[in-house]
């Protein structure tokens, strides 16, 4: 996984500067290609020739030193690192990538580079916990920035708290994890829709349904870490909101019907995720239905008249919009699997439609698993077995990547062709 990867680490100026040492030690034991950053502040905990030895590389610290070499050379190492690591990644060092500075060789490395970004924080437990410092995290946790927690323990100061640096093993899993992702979504942009709609009865209550939006959730932050651009139209979830993603919320289906058609242009695929209501209520009580009042029938029971939403998906098979965007479906069903599906592939157009059976065990609402059957276009169905949500989510990329590969000459073409 780290044989011949190109890391760029930075070292920021704290006491864990010298656990650093061995953090690059082993990164450059396991084959990477590993080129060290020193802040000024982290030159005086430890010195460039610890690392240089180390790494058998240069090392930089100066951006303005009089050769101008780093100052040629910070472009070109963002450029070309396929992780930046930060470790230890100070209070200070945070406060400046969250805000963009670019004043000294990190800083500037980072602001230069599309390379996912792992940190490291490590610092006194009241600098970890401020609210500046927090906030800082956050801002970079959405940008994408992948943070490994400090651990609990003692600290320099004497005190015992939040801020230690984590074991060198835990920092090179990290690293292996995030360099062995695929980045074959790189530059494409894609929707995904997750949970389920909300249709209202009166302003309290609304028919609904079980989608807990983990599935969807799932696909989108995979989409996210593979490289694409993600929009996910998120309705009623009880799952986590991703970060580093860009979120519409969609509470009813002709809402969700609006997000994606406005999120569609320009996209390159879609996966409806969501379970959209089929139905809403006609015409919603303005005020709360109370018993024994006129929205009651005689025999104090209370009809609902439904009628039909708009199917989102069937209207894009003939939408001008989503031509040449790859378009994935979801199925949940209770009988007949594998006759529904396919009926929906080929009524709604899609290019895979991923089916499950929501009565097995494992496979419903709400669950952290799943097992789904996937019919592809041409017949092909192939069945995965129960897996975590997150693992059914890399293998739909993994089928949609081929798809979008596939399409992207069709496209160029079709650009020339018009210019
Ligand atoms: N879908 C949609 N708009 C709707 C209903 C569903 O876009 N109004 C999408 C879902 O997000 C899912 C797929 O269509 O990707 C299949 O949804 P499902 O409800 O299982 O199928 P339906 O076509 O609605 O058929 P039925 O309810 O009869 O099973």
């Amino acid at each position: 996984m780290l044989t011949g990867r190109r890391i760029v680490a930075g070292v920021c100026g704290g006491i864990a500067a010298y656990k650093a040492a061995d953090v690059v030690s082993k990164l450059q034991q396991a084959g990477a290609i590993v080129d060290v950053i020193l802040t000024e502040h982290a030159g005086a905990f430890v010195r460039p020739l610890t690392f240089s030895t180390l790494s058998h590389r240069p090392v930089y610290t100066d951006l303005w030193e009089p050769t101008g070499e780093a100052a040629a050379r910070h472009i070109e190492l963002g450029r070309s690192a396929e992780l930046l690591l930060i470790a230890p990644a100070t209070a200070n060092t945070l406060a400046r990538l969250a805000h963009g500075l670019a004043d000294d060789m990190l800083s500037a490395v980072a602001l230069a580079s599309t390379a996912p970004l792992l940190l490291v924080p490590a610092m006194e437990h009241h600098m970890y916990n401020h609210p500046a410092t927090q906030a800082n995290l956050q801002i970079l946790r959405e940008r994408g920035a992948v943070i490994l927690p400090p651990e609990v323990g003692h600290l320099a100061s004497g005190e015992v708290g939040v801020g230690r640096f984590p074991e060198t093993a835990a920092v090179l899993a990290e690293a292996g994890r995030i360099l062995g992702r695929a980045r074959d979504l790189a530059g494409r942009r894609v929707v995904v829709t997750a949970g389920g709609t909300q249709e209202s009865i009166d302003p309290v209550r609304y028919v609904g349904n079980r989608s807990s939006g983990l599935m969807g959730v799932a696909l989108a932050e995979e989409a996210r870490d593979r490289g694409a651009d993600v929009t996910l139209i998120a309705g009623a979830v009880t799952a986590p909101l991703p970060n580093g993603v860009r979120v519409r919320r969609a509470t009813t289906a002709r809402e969700m019907r609006t997000a994606v058609f406005a999120a569609i242009a320009g996209a390159d695929a879609l996966i409806m995720a969501a379970a959209v209501a089929d139905y809403r209520v006609e015409r919603p009580a303005r005020q709360k239905i109370k018993k024994g009042s006129d929205a009651e029938n005689a025999d104090g029971s209370l009809t609902l008249h439904l009628v039909r939403n708009p199917d989102i998906l069937a209207e894009l098979a003939s939408a001008p919009e989503a031509d040449g965007v790859v378009r994935v479906g979801f199925a949940a069903e209770t009988t007949d699997l594998a006759g529904h599906a396919a009926a929906k592939l080929t009524s709604k157009r899609l290019d895979l439609l991923v089916a499950n059976d929501v009565s097995r065990p494992g496979s419903g609402f709400g669950t952290p698993t799943n097992e789904v059957t996937i019919f592809h276009i041409g017949g092909r169905i192939e069945q995965l077995g129960l897996l975590p949500k997150a693992e059914v989510a890399a293998r739909i990329w993994d089928r949609v990547a081929p798809l979008l590969r596939e399409r992207q000459p069709a496209l160029e073409v079709a650009a020339s062709a018009s210019e």
